[in-house]
């Protein structure tokens, strides 16, 4: 079953075919960043207009690289929630209009759900259950994937998202949008010991996190340093701030493994790509002996293809739409009625 996968969320514009949920025969994307950097961060309304822009050549490009005709095309799938709102609208519009115009299938898929997917891509033997943790720019939670399209949420982020902290201390560290991966780099030649960051453990669910306060932290250290006039050494504020998330992030997911007795750990988003977040992960599961599933980057950030890996799961289950379907800024990966 080959399916056109469409993804435009945030800032990237993505298509990608897909056969058999498993195998990519192309993944096109028109990435926005350099667009956005100029402002320090996604703007919404630019967003939207850049995908109107591109998603029609993505598609054709798409079937000429995949070497498919229209016709060869078996269904359409989207990514419907959530996102920026005006630009989920445009990638759902025009799948409507593609699945209308091929008289093909038209599959909504959660984004979240997509990125846990891309797992099924980089590891063909992998299948649920398995437990996940998904660090992207939006999202921060622990999923208990049960099956392709069952799953329960152990704990989640009660404010900030992991990447979204990543992304403001970077910004303010004057580094460019979006700050994950120069952090990451600065980090990897600091001292962490050098600065005291704070982690917190909120509310009763041992499974949920909070970013707010590690965020405030490493901003007002850094506004102090600049009032005060004393030079901040940044590469071990990254490593500070680095080991806090990755210290928020860890022991939750090996308290997950243990009470689920889950023995697949897989990661997915953005975030993934941290290189202290993967050695802590590794070296905690190992301790375990838990299999840990790492995509490689190029997956781990926005793309159509883990639209497409998760959506021939969701057509398997029967969850396909009409041309009524509509997209959503917020919605559970829980996946209610729609
Ligand atoms: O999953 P993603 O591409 O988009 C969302 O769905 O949110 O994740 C983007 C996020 C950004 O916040 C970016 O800064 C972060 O992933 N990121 C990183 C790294 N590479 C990307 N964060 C920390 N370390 C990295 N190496
Ligand atoms: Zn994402």
């Amino acid at each position: 079953m080959n399916i056109l996968a469409v993804e435009s969320s945030c800032d990237e514009t993505a298509v990608a075919i897909v056969r058999d949920g498993r195998q990519v025969l192309t993944d096109c994307i028109a990435s926005q960043v350099e667009l956005h950097r100029i402002y320090g961060g996604v703007v919404p309304e630019i967003a939207s207009r850049m995908h109107i822009e591109a998603i029609y050549a993505l598609a054709e490009q798409a079937l000429a690289e995949a070497g498919l005709t229209r016709n060869e095309i078996d269904a359409v799938a989207v990514t419907y929630a959530p996102g920026l709102i005006g630009a989920v609208l445009v990638g759902v519009n025009f799948a409507k209009a593609a699945a209308l115009a091929l008289n093909k299938p038209l599959i909504p898929v959660h984004h979240i759900r997509g990125h846990i997917a891309a797992n099924y891509l980089a590891y063909p033997e992998l299948e649920p259950p398995f437990l996940c943790l998904v660090v992207s720019g939006g999202h921060t939670m622990i999923v208990d994937v049960r099956d392709y399209t069952e799953m329960r949420i152990l704990g989640t982020t009660l404010d900030d998202a992991a990447g979204e902290c990543f992304d403001k201390v970077g910004r303010v560290l004057g580094m460019p949008y979006p700050g994950g991966a120069a952090l990451d780099a600065a980090a990897q030649r600091g001292d962490e010991s050098k600065y005291t960051l704070p982690r917190s453990k909120p509310g009763a669910n041992p499974y949920d996190m909070s970013f707010s306060g590690l965020k405030t932290a490493a901003l007002n250290l850094i506004h102090h340093a600049e009032q005060v006039g004393e030079e901040l050494d940044i590469n071990s504020l990254c490593a500070a701030f680095t080991a806090a998330v990755s210290d928020t992030l860890v022991p939750r997911v090996v308290q997950a493994l243990r009470e689920t007795g889950q023995k697949r750990l897989a990661v997915a988003g953005g975030v993934a790509a941290n290189s202290r977040i993967r050695n802590d992960i590794l070296k905690a599961a190992g301790e375990m002996g838990v299999e840990v599933y790492l995509p490689p980057l190029k997956l781990c950030g926005d793309n159509g293809a883990m639209i497409g890996a998760q959506a021939y799961y969701e057509y398997q289950a029967g969850n396909v739409a009409d041309m009524s379907l509509n997209a959503y800024a917020t919605k559970s990966i829980l996946g209610e009625a729609l």
